[in-house]
């Protein structure tokens, strides 16, 4: 049996690859933070762990609640968008500490430790944003979001150099604009569509595909 680990399993997408991975049969790990949301999640998976990802030493208390575990994927999808801003104008530091922390320092300080549990073929997946291409940006909107995620992208790209030689595929991937509540009501996907879309080009990569940063339909996207 295939096992799994998704950080951020309580809601939107990480809820729905939690669903979808145990309904075909993987072993899911999944993470949560809210007491209430361990019992919900414990219920979908076969074990819930609690991190909450921009707590003091939260990725070595995970790796060590998780040691002996093999684990064929890690999906890093826990995120936060912080503020809505149409110009450029300065963040509150705040802000700036929540969003780089979630979306950029999390992956830092979890790669390292959970890389000793993926084998030669794991593949470790972080949920980044189109809005983090810097060749595709269009226009100047959200642009700490943005920041963390072109951070997170580069981040992967690291990841993907340091552990791609003994096999792992590692790939940051666009979801789409999905309804969730960080998307919204009024987004492009529904997210059972995106998550269905991104397992299939996860169960698809290999070797060839480290490194890459891919849209939930498979398309190769700019960095
Ligand atoms: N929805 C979109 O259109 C869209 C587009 C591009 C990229 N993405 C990316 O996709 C990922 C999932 O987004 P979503 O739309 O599913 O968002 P969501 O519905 O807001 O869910 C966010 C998830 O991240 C978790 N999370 C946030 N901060 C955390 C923390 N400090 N510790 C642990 N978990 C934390 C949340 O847990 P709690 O339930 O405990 O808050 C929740 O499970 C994010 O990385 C997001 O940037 C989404």
């Amino acid at each position: 049996m295939p096992s799994c680990l998704i950080v951020g399993a309580t809601r939107g997408i990480g809820a729905e690859l939690a669903r979808q991975y145990t309904g075909d049969g993987w072993r899911v790990i999944g993470t949560f933070r809210g007491a209430a949301d361990g019992a919900l999640l414990g219920a979908r998976c076969a074990r819930a762990v609690r991190a909450d990802v921009v707590a003091n030493g939260w990725a070595v208390e995970l790796g060590r609640a998780l040691a002996g575990e093999v684990l064929d994927l890690v999906i890093i999808n826990a995120g936060v968008s912080g503020p809505q801003t149409d110009r450029v104008e300065p963040p509150d530091p705040a802000s700036f500490d929540l969003v780089m922390r979630t979306n950029v320092l999390a992956s830092m300080q979890l790669i390292p430790v959970i890389a000793p549990a993926l084998p030669a073929d794991g593949k470790l997946v972080v949920i980044s944003s189109r809005m983090g291409s810097i060749g595709g940006a269009e226009d100047p909107s959200w642009w700490l979001y943005r920041a963390s995620k072109a951070a997170l992208n580069s981040v992967l790209k690291s990841a993907s150099l340091a552990l791609g030689s003994r096999g792992v595929v590692c790939m940051a991937l666009h979801p789409g604009w999905v309804q969730t509540d960080m998307g919204g009501p009024h987004a492009q996907l529904p997210v059972g569509e995106s998550v269905t879309s991104m397992r299939r080009v996860i169960a698809a990569a290999n070797r060839s595909h480290n490194g890459r940063f891919l849209n939930y339909n498979g398309e190769q996207l700019e960095w």
